[in-house]
């Protein structure tokens, strides 16, 4: 689906007459840090290479990628973004019958749309944080043939853990489970949740460069797959999906293990010194609820009578892009996404949503009284 994501900094500069870069985007759920300087450097010296045609399936940064995870080259393959990954599962696989796990990413429905399989969500509880019951997941599935699990979840920010998430595939070894782990280098210790390394037969796992490497535009994404799985997503690769600029990324990544992981850990050192900051602020001084989240970005539930779309014009009106998270399945204009950015960045937003909900309980005050 090209519509329904956030990001769209193009539409908001057009507004104010400014340029995107202008715009603070906290609906783009990308790392707060910005990209890896010498990443961008490597890059601006290696333009060059968008002269010539890329490697056609981009074998040798897929198997820089596969040796970085210690796994097997021939269970990898990339897309142009893992959203072409998602879009093509559905259809290689042949399946008749789809379980998302929501609220969610809305292409994982999109995707089954698009190839006629017939999808159905099953929306986790908010009286439970939105956090996964895999129970529930094994009834509403039996009899399903893929099931979508985002973890840790967009919007929500919620996760299941490895464990449970290994009992409930093998529980079900008829049917294929996609784990989406686009946003597990958010969290802490991701090596000890990460499926991309399981050998069950039935698990596909997705990975993006785009959020925790801050290049989106850049658009690359991995699936790992066991062979047989492999085989029917090679039917349907596509030539050159991943451009020179792209592979040239991902091999200078997969070969700068230690820069790559302190730019990592400084990510995670920041979330961990802001969100609670951010959070604590809005709980102390809205009636907003946040939920938490084990990664970048932050679901919150407006108060009463305040809706998505007010919020999103008054943060709008001030350059500030947020979520209006009113199009995810199971969520309504009572919620928003926010994704933290630097310091001063996010101290302005929270500042601008307490400024809103207090003139919003005055308001109410005024009518009661
Ligand atoms: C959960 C999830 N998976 C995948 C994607 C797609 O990422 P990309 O196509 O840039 O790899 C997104 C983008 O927002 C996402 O939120």
């Amino acid at each position: 689906m090209i519509g329904g994501h956030g990001g769209n900094i193009y539409h908001l500069a057009r507004i104010h007459g400014c340029r995107p870069s202008d715009i603070c985007d906290m609906s783009a759920n990308v790392n707060p840090l910005g990209p890896m300087p010498d990443l961008m450097d490597h890059l601006a010296e290696n333009l060059p290479v968008i002269t010539a045609l890329p490697e056609v399936d981009a074998g040798s940064m897929i198997a820089a990628f596969a040796r970085q995870n210690a796994i097997d080259p021939q269970t990898v393959m990339a897309g142009n973004g893992s959203t072409q990954l998602i879009y093509r599962i559905p259809r290689a696989l042949g399946s008749r019958r789809a379980i998302v796990v929501g609220p969610t990413y809305a292409d994982y429905h999109d995707a089954c749309v698009m190839h006629g399989v017939a999808c159905e969500h099953l929306i986790c509880r908010e009286a439970d944080d939105f956090v996964p019951d895999t129970e529930r997941i094994r009834e509403a599935a039996a009899g399903a043939d893929l099931v979508f699990l985002c973890n840790p979840n967009n919007p929500t920010g919620a996760m299941a853990d490895r464990e449970a998430i290994t009992d409930l595939c093998r529980a079900l070894p008829e049917t294929v489970f996609v784990i989406d782990e686009s946003y597990l280098p958010f969290v802490p210790q991701p090596e000890t949740i990460s499926m991309i390394r399981s050998e069950l037969p039935n698990v596909l796992v997705l990975n993006s460069m785009s959020k925790a490497f801050r290049i989106p535009g850049l658009r690359i994404g991995f699936v790992k797959a066991p062979p047989p799985l492999m085989t029917k997503l090679a039917a349907y690769a596509l030539p050159w999906s991943v451009n020179s600029l792209a592979q040239a990324a991902v091999t200078w990544l997969m070969t700068h293990a230690d820069a790559v992981d302190a730019f990592l850990s400084e990510t995670r050192t920041l979330i961990a010194a802001e969100k609670p900051k951010a959070i604590a602020r809005l709980h102390a001084s809205t009636a907003i609820r946040c939920f938490p989240s084990a990664t970048t970005f932050i679901l919150m539930r407006l108060p009463a009578g305040l809706d998505a779309p007010t919020v999103w014009q008054q943060m709008a009106d001030q350059r500030i892009l947020v979520r209006d998270c009113a199009n995810f399945q199971g969520l309504s204009d009572a919620f928003i996404r926010i994704s933290l950015k630097n310091l001063a960045e996010n101290q302005r937003a929270i500042d601008l949503l307490v400024d809103l909900c207090r003139r919003h309980e005055n308001k109410g005050a005024a009518h009661a009284g």
